[in-house]
């Protein structure tokens, strides 16, 4: 455990400082047990778990704010229940009631307040819900014994160019997800074969990858831990739901933000990779909960390269996350109940 008066709140990246506390609860014969706080630590495990061999496993992504009064804020974390029990249906894992799954999140995140960046460095103390089947299997088939751990970590921005654009590569030779399988799933499936993948992007000067669909290699789907979203002809377009993308709960927010906030029209639709080149689409941004807004600079691909607004965030896109992220630090009024406080 690192102790909170030894970490440099204000040049956090997104990357894992232990806290003090975790929540586990184990699922055997059939039923969940209390569950109960323990000090952050090592789990035995055995070799033959299902999650180790087969992945086996799904989690979720929070995080709890300082606002300026210093009260503490999670942002509708019963869609993130909702979504944990959705991805624990897809992967044949039993699911976890939403109102004790909120109830141990604030128990976990009251365990480690001190943990908690301070409201003006502009950080968050990240919530990791993780959900595996740890019984032993050997065939493939589902373990009968499951684990659930929350834990959390001081977080800075996820991509260190933070409100700064970034840029991305557009791939035509790795997809993310096909239909039918995974890709709307949050398991930790689909996060290992991205790897290789960014790390190719990054060698070439790249943040990180946009994805296209699978099938036509045609339609943007998203960037592998965020959702997209472009200014077209002054509409606000989003990849609809397809089954492939992850169904961002920040993608939902920002929809609502646009249409009721801003008076944008948006849609949910199939974008083609060729739209983003041409001069109707003015800004880009990527969503969600570790990249809050993140505003895309440029888009390359296979050496045509777009930029978009000279690389500065766009107009919408900065409106957008200053009404998203004062919502979420308490600045501007929660019109839509958002916010549970801790
Ligand atoms: N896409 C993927 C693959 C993700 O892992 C995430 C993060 O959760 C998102 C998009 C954004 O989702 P949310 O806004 O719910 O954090
Ligand atoms: C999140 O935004 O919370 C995510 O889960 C993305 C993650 C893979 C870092």
């Amino acid at each position: 455990m690192v102790n909170p008066k030894d970490i440099d709140f204000y040049s956090l990246g997104f990357n894992f400082v232990e806290t003090k506390t975790m929540f586990v609860s184990d699922f055997k014969d059939g039923k969940w047990d209390e569950g109960k706080l323990v000090p952050f630590g090592n789990i035995e495990i055995s070799p033959a778990a299902c999650v180790l061999n087969y992945g086996q496993g799904i989690f979720e992504g929070m995080k709890a704010l300082r606002a300026k009064s210093g009260e503490i804020t999670l942002f509708k974390p019963n869609e993130n229940g909702k979504r944990f029990n959705q991805s624990a249906k897809r992967m044949l894992m039993p699911k976890y009631d939403i109102d004790k799954f909120i109830e141990a999140i604030k128990n976990v995140v009251k365990a480690n307040e001190d943990y908690i960046p301070p409201y003006d460095s502009g950080g968050a103390l990240y919530i990791r819900p993780m959900l595996f089947g740890n019984g032993p299997m050997l065939g493939v088939a589902s373990a009968k014994e499951f684990k659930l751990i929350i834990f959390t970590a001081p977080v800075g921005p996820y991509f260190p160019e933070g409100f700064n654009g970034i840029d991305l590569e557009i791939s035509k030779k790795y997809t993310r997800a096909a239909p039918g399988g995974t890709g709307s799933t949050k398991t930790i499936c689909n996060y290992a074969g991205t790897m290789l993948p960014a790390k190719e992007a990054k060698s070439r000067g790249f943040a990180q990858i946009l994805y296209l669909d699978a099938v036509n290699l045609e339609f943007i789907e998203e960037v592998g831990a965020a959702n997209f979203f472009g200014l077209i002809n002054g509409k606000l377009a989003t990849p609809r739901k397809t089954g492939t993308i992850l169904e961002g709960i920040t993608r939902e927010s920002i929809l609502e933000l646009a249409l009721k906030k801003l008076g944008i029209e948006v849609e949910e639709r199939d974008i083609s990779y060729k739209e983003l080149f041409d001069e109707s689409c003015t800004e880009a941004f990527c969503s969600g909960t570790a990249a809050v807004i993140t505003p895309i600079a440029s888009v390359s691909l296979e050496g045509k390269e777009k930029i978009f607004n000279n690389k500065a965030p766009g107009e919408i896109t900065t409106k957008l996350y200053e009404i998203l992220t004062g919502i979420q630090r308490l600045e501007i009024e929660d019109e839509f109940g958002w916010i549970v406080k801790v």
